[in-house]
């Protein structure tokens, strides 16, 4: 293949593609024990459809994909499964970072990674540093990531920033360099956040980067999450109108009056 990813493969004609969207990959254990399998084959799984689902982004033209594969409360798993995962995660990052980057992929890691082990580090660091002239798609791993903790290291960083001048920020101010605190930095804020498995929660992800997403729901079980999966979900957000605080507009009143009048 050549060194960029397929394009347009799939028929995305009259679609709207966010430029960023963020995933929540929920769904795994539930999916295994379906199956009467251990949480552990949910993961197995889990990673193909992560794999699935970034070649899919890529040939939809997806600028920014960020998947949350790990959060802070992780840890609180048992044992053996927090090992299996970080286990499946120095895999993917062993198998997959050659691909990615042939296939012009950019890849980040966001999260704590003061707790993970040397050798993980390691093939992140080299992931990253392999990657980071590519301008294909933006794929940031969410690992050991929790969106409060990095709101907390964001404040921490802006006073230290402040703590030898003579002055208070105003709010103004404060917003405006808020962003560059967060490890988020160099990606722009997710149009779309999917979550699979039916719950309708943001478990503490990107809370700060999520104040206008649109958010998609679906009940698939992530193991299950394809490329078809991904387009429903870029249908679905297709059809929402974005206001951002304002004002609905006349030809949305007028589309949904039309609607009404025809349903009535
Ligand atoms: C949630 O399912 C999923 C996770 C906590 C881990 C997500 C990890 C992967 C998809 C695999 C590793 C990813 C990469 C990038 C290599 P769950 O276990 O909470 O499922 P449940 O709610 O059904 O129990």
């Amino acid at each position: 293949m050549s060194k960029k990813l397929k394009k347009n493969t799939i028929d995305m004609s009259d679609l709207h593609v966010p430029e960023h969207i963020a995933v929540i990959m929920d769904g795994n254990g539930r999916w295994a024990n379906a199956r009467g399998l251990p949480r552990t084959a949910g993961h197995k799984a889990g990673v193909e459809a992560t794999r699935r689902a970034v070649r899919a982004a890529g040939e939809m033209n997806v600028g920014y994909l960020t998947l949350f594969a790990f959060s802070s409360e992780n840890w609180k798993r048992p044992e053996t499964e927090v090992r299996e995962l970080m286990r499946l995660l120095r895999i993917y990052l062993r198998a997959e970072t050659a691909d990615l980057h042939k296939d012009n992929v950019r890849l980040r890691v966001i999260g704590d990674r003061t707790m993970l082990a040397k050798d993980t580090c390691a093939l992140i660091e080299q992931a990253e540093a392999l990657t980071e002239e590519n301008e294909g798609l933006q794929l940031t791993i969410a690992l050991n990531y929790g969106g409060r903790d990095e709101l907390a290291y964001a404040a921490h960083g802006l006073i230290k920033d402040y703590k030898d001048k003579d002055y208070c920020p105003d709010i103004e101010e404060v917003e405006s360099r808020f962003k560059s605190f967060l490890m988020t930095k160099n990606l722009p804020d997710p149009d779309l956040v999917i979550r699979t498995s039916g719950e309708h929660r943001i478990s503490n992800f990107l809370l700060w980067q999520c104040a206008y997403s649109e958010f998609v729901f679906m009940d698939v079980l992530w193991p299950d999450f394809d490329q078809s999966y991904l387009k429903q979900a870029i249908e679905e957000y297709s059809g929402r109108e974005r206001r951002f605080g304002r004002a609905v507009c006349k030809k949305a009143l007028e589309n949904a009056s039309a609607t009404n009048t025809k349903t009535n």
